[in-house]
């Protein structure tokens, strides 16, 4: 039947698409176009990333976001990408942007959906050529369509994600996503210019024994994440981190994992950005059975206050996250 032949591998992402959106009966394919627009933009990017280093985009773009940090080139680039393509296709009515300091209203009230975007992530990694990603959250808008987008559309939980998904710019270029049934992966076929399904219904392992996190900030940790990290190099877990949260992630999936970023001296609420990381992995690793918490709250049940509020981040196998939360609530 057609949900068997959707799932199988070297089926393209637009067929796909397409046969899954009996998921929607009540959707009209905007969805689905949406999802369509995010793909050609990282094909696009895609293209950028893997030529970096000959077409003078690589460095710093001279300027520093409102995180504070230096933009990279291909930061603006791969900002200016998305925000095209979810601009031209017209399901959409505002961005918020990790390169942008304010909502991006675009002016296109009819538009039914919201994104959520960190255009590149890992961009210290640009330069010398370890991967990248890009990661992204699609809201339903909760105003009326016609009316003007207000605070109520953006501050949305997690919990109220329709879809969300990562590109990953590795050995090979994937893009992994949900939109509430399931997780699915697929690679990116360049000489056809085409992702299709390698990874159908992704499982997150229950269990790992591999741990993600900045060792060089351990003195910074709270008390309860220096006795989980301790007990993991007791049981001489795996210790795999580059610094690209979407390729951490994609390993520790793949594998069985946790990767941890918790508050620091420098980052009081931890250095990940809610609105445009946590949520959209939270809501993949918990489609493929994982889970993603704060240390105590479950990610996609946290009340956005700000558009670039950070969260600590605990995300991977059940199993490994649930034994971080009981360390951290215990050291309390
Ligand atoms: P971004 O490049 O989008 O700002 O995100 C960078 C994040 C994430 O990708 C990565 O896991 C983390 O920053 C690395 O932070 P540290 O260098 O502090 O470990
Ligand atoms: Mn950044
Ligand atoms: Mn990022
Ligand atoms: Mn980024």
């Amino acid at each position: 039947d057609q949900s068997n032949l959707a799932y199988s591998v070297g089926v393209t992402l637009d067929r796909f698409i397409k046969l899954k959106q009996s998921d929607f009966p009540f959707a009209s394919g905007e969805l689905s176009q949406l999802l369509r627009d995010i793909a050609l933009a990282a094909k696009i990017v895609n293209r950028e990333t893997n030529r970096a280093g000959l077409s003078n985009i690589g460095g710093a773009f001279g300027q520093t976001n409102v995180q504070g940090e230096e933009q990279q080139k291909l930061d603006v680039i791969a900002n200016i990408r998305f925000m095209r393509a979810l601009s031209k296709g017209g399901e959409v009515c505002a961005i918020v942007s990790e390169e942008e300091d304010e909502v991006i209203d675009l002016q296109n009230n009819s538009g039914k959906y919201v994104v959520a975007i960190d255009p590149l992530d890992g961009s210290s990694n640009i330069d010398v050529n370890i991967s990248i990603g890009t990661i992204f959250s699609i809201y339903r808008r909760k105003t009326p369509v016609g009316s003007p987008v207000t605070t109520a559309d953006i501050m949305q939980p997690g919990n109220q994600q329709v879809a969300a998904g990562y590109v990953l710019y590795g050995s090979s270029t994937m893009l992994v996503y949900t939109t509430g049934f399931g997780t699915n992966g697929f690679t990116y076929e360049s000489s056809l210019g085409e992702f299709f399904l390698s990874h159908p219904n992704m499982q997150a392992p229950e269990n790992g024994a591999m741990y993600s996190i900045n060792e060089g900030l351990e003195y910074e940790w709270p008390a309860g994440v220096q006795s989980y990290v301790k007990s993991c190099k007791e049981r001489k877990f795996q210790s795999r981190y580059i610094g690209s949260l979407v390729a951490d992630f994609h390993r520790n999936l793949l594998k069985g994992g946790i990767y941890l970023y918790p508050a620091t001296l420098k980052n009081p609420s931890g250095k990940l950005r809610l609105l445009y990381e946590a949520n959209a992995l939270a809501f993949i690793i918990e489609q493929a059975g994982g889970k993603a918490s704060d240390g105590s709250r479950r990610i996609m049940d946290i009340q956005p206050e700000s558009l670039h509020q950070r969260t600590p981040l605990l995300i991977g196998s059940v199993e490994l996250v649930e034994d971080a939360e009981e360390m951290i609530r215990n050291a309390e």
